[in-house]
């Protein structure tokens, strides 16, 4: 009989043929081998509640009925074809209705990529070459978007720190860096360079909110030096609301990007703006000079539309973003709750539908303040939960909606747990 394989017989595989030993996104020292609704396995068949949801796109929870029975229905039709489809105009369609900025968007394969052409977007539609990013932002893994993401030393703003090898130096040249969180910094930076084509930001920075005002102040700044602002709504979008951190906070940018939840866990992202902007696309519009060349093989494709389309077809139902919050704030409160009792210096930050916690009492409210006061303590907690039988990545916990009463209580003890190893050491 075949013999099923270990998680450690997968991890020894694994590390023979991928560097690092596994897929450069997480802890390669575990191996899911299914999930369903809030829960997932390891090889090993161990159960875990899942508030990593793969990194945000299974905001329904794994194997969500209707959007299974939806992809089911396409597969027989085609997986991908290359040229235009229904499915991928249908939700061209419904992003357009949702997403106050897009009147028309465009479709790539990853988030990454959608921010690399949103990037190169504003400098055909400014004639602008430079971007302002803030350190810590992400954006992917374009060059530009590889610069201050995660630098280990803290050097004068705006120098840019490329976060990868093989990135020239050229890049750099073209990108300005500032602290989140600070107008002043930004209005000194585009008062001083006039060649700046866009500011690209995550309205809610990894887990730190933008202050009152902040995005506004932005919006005001981009309107008076005639700079495009990019929301990155990768992870934003379809979560915070329907119409993603610019219905929420009421801010419209000039072009955002959107992935993970539009794809329904299969490979799409969008980027969406004006139809004045997004003309960059069409060559008969804007001539050979200003046109952006775009194509990818698995943009729109069928599959990925249809799980996307019906994955906010149940999010448009009544009560889900309260639902979502709702879940999300009894996790805030059992963490801070039982930290608080415990003696343990913590703050929770982020958004009921988004958040994670710093181990501090220091206001987070930039790369460089957003820190714990021990990082020792947050791995250990981040061990323990994941003892428990909690899965998430040590700096982000994303509610799903398919989490559960039993699943909060199953949450509860872990945290009490945890909660007990860290205050032990
Ligand atoms: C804010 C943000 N932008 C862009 C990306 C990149 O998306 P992808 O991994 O689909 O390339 C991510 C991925 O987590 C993200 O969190």
């Amino acid at each position: 009989m075949h013999k099923l394989n270990t998680q450690s017989e997968w991890i020894a595989r694994a590390n023979e043929v991928l560097p690092a030993g596994g897929f450069g996104n997480f802890d390669p020292g575990v191996i899911i081998a299914r999930g369903e609704g809030a829960h997932v396995w390891d090889e090993d068949g161990k159960e875990y509640i899942d508030y990593l949801i793969g990194s945000g796109p299974m905001l329904l929870g794994h194997g969500h009925p209707e959007v299974i029975e939806a992809v089911l229905q396409q597969l027989p039709n085609g997986m991908t074809f290359f040229a235009n489809n229904s499915k991928g105009i249908e939700l061209a369609e419904a992003i357009v209705a949702a997403v106050p900025c897009c009147e028309q968007v465009r479709f790539v394969a990853s988030g990454g990529e959608a921010d690399m052409y949103a990037m190169r977007l504003a400098r055909a539609y400014t004639g602008h070459s430079k971007i302002l990013k803030f350190e810590g932002g992400y954006h992917g893994m374009s060059a530009e978007a590889q610069m201050s993401l995660a630098p280990s030393k803290h050097v004068n703003f705006p120098q840019a720190i490329p976060d990868s090898a093989g990135i020239p130096q050229s890049v750099a040249d073209q990108m300005l860096i500032a602290p989140f969180n600070d107008l002043e910094a930004v209005a000194a930076l585009l008062a001083e360079h006039g060649d700046v084509a866009a500011i690209i930001v995550e309205p809610l920075q990894r887990i730190i909110p933008a202050e009152p005002g902040y995005l506004q102040g932005l919006r005001n700044l981009c309107d008076k030096h005639h700079v495009l602002l990019i929301f990155d709504e990768i992870v934003t979008g379809f979560r915070l609301a329907y119409g993603g951190a610019q219905e929420r906070y009421g801010v419209t940018p000039d072009i955002c990007t959107l992935g993970k939840i539009i794809g329904g866990g299969f490979p799409l992202a969008a980027l969406g703006a004006s139809a004045e902007i997004m003309q960059h696309f069409d060559k008969d519009c804007v001539g050979e000079g200003k046109w952006l060349m775009q194509m990818g093989t698995l943009s729109g494709n069928p599959i990925a539309a249809t799980a996307g389309l019906k994955t906010m077809e149940v999010l448009r139902r009544d009560g889900t973003y309260d639902r979502l919050r709702t879940i999300g704030r009894h996790l805030q409160k059992m963490q801070s709750e039982a930290l608080s009792g415990a003696g343990i210096a913590h703050q929770i930050c982020g958004d009921d539908a988004l958040f994670d916690i710093y181990f501090t009492d220091r206001p987070c409210r930039d790369y460089r303040t957003a820190t714990h006061d021990e990082p020792q303590v947050n791995t250990r907690y981040n061990a323990a939960l994941r003892q428990n039988g909690i899965f998430k990545a040590p700096g982000k916990l994303y509610p799903s909606l398919a989490v559960t009463q039993d699943d909060l209580a199953w949450t509860e003890d872990a945290v009490n747990a945890a909660v007990t190893a860290i205050s032990a050491d």
